[in-house]
Formats: structure tokens, sequence, C-alpha cells
């Protein structure tokens, strides 16, 4: 079983990437492989609404030439998707938008990507916004109809600067446990 988490954070290595890494281990921990992958330094353009990813329905964005079909790949070949994103302006960052517009339509067109698959996202925040932005990743995994996996507070570290979150504590904790549900769930579905 394998599990692939996105990074929307601008900082490859911030509060979200941390957060991210701390559901990851406790997934490891339950033998299941992971990957991370950073959306940052990546040039993303949002959906241009052609609506050719109905037309040619092979589970690709006809838009080449950045990350975002091997991003679909990897949600295709994975059992589990993590979103993470920090909070930028009461919502996830562009470059999450993008990727939750771009692989959402292409698969709304070949919905057996992720269908019936495990969900959960991941918010960084400093103050304020983070549910709103934890309600944008949730609604992509809803609408692919995927399971979402919850814990026991929201999926949400709070911190500034690279690395406080892993003083907030309790967000710390969330995401063992979110990490923990994960892989209980997804060994009850895949026996
Ligand atoms: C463009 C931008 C917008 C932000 N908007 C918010 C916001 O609306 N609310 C908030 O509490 N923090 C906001 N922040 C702070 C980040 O959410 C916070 O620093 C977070 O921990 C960054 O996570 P990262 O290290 O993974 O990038 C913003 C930061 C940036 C750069």
């Amino acid at each position: 079983m394998k599990v692939v988490a996105f990074n929307g954070s601008a900082r490859a290595k911030g509060n979200t990437a941390i957060l991210l890494n701390v559901v990851l281990a406790e997934l490891n921990n339950e033998g299941i492989e992971t990957e991370l992958v950073s959306l940052a330094g990546e040039a993303i353009p949002g959906c241009r609404a052609c609506y050719q990813c109905f037309d040619k329905a092979d589970g690709h964005c006809v838009v080449k030439g950045d990350i975002i079909n091997d991003c679909i790949d990897k949600m295709r070949a994975a059992d589990g998707i993590l979103l993470g994103s920090p909070t930028y302006f009461s919502d996830v960052t562009a470059g999450m938008k993008a990727l939750i517009e771009r692989s959402g339509m292409t698969t709304r067109a070949n919905p057996e990507i992720l269908r019936r698959k495990v969900g959960a996202g991941v918010v960084a925040v400093r103050r304020a916004g983070a549910m709103h932005a934890f309600n944008s990743l949730n609604l992509f995994f809803l609408i692919g109809e995927m399971i979402v996996v919850g814990s026991s507070y929201w999926n949400i570290g709070i911190g500034r600067e690279s690395g406080d979150v892993k003083k907030d504590g309790e967000g710390i904790q969330t995401m063992n446990t979110l990490g923990r549900n994960m892989a209980w769930l997804l060994k009850r579905i895949h026996g």
C-alpha cells in the first residue's frame, strides 16, 4: 500500500512539510510506503476550462509541460492521498488550487483514479483562516468519491516561521493520530 502527499507550500521544508512528514512517519511505522511531492518552485497554471480531458478521457490533462500529469499518475498509483497547504489569505495556496482544479477536472473525466481511495487534508496556519483552507482540501476528496479520514482534532498545525509547528504539541498529536487512523482504514479496505 502507498500514500502520496502533496505539499502546496512555497517553502518545501516549512511547516506544512513538517506536519505531512509526521503523518507519513506514522504510516511508515504501519508498513505503508509513502512519498512526499513538493509543489514549491513549480509553475502550475490553473484549469483552462477546455474540457478536453473529457473528450480524451485518457487520465491526463491536455496541458503538458508541468508537474500536473505526474501528480495525477501518482494519485492513480496510490491507495491514499494527503493534500497539505499553508493558509494563504484564508485558503490554500495558488499552487495547491491549480493542482485541485486540474487533477480534479481530469479525475472527474476519469473517476476511477480517485474512487474509494482514502484522503486527508493538512493545513499550516499562523493565526486564522485554516478551516476554510481545510474545507477546500476536503471538498476535493469528497467530489472524487474518496473516503476522508479524521483525527482527534481538525488537521491543523499552528506556526509562522519554518519549524514553529513543532511547538504546537496538539497539532503534532493530531497528525500522529491522523496517520494511525489512515493506516487503520487502509488496512481494513485492503484486507
Ligand atoms: C501569502 C501568504 C498569505 C498568508 N495568509 C495567512 C492567513 O490568511 N492566515 C494565517 O493565519 N496565516 C497566513 N499566512 C502565514 C502562513 O500560513 C504560515 O506562516 C504557515 O505556517 C506557512 O506554512 P509553510 O511553512 O508550510 O509555508 C500567510 C503567509 C503567506 C506567505
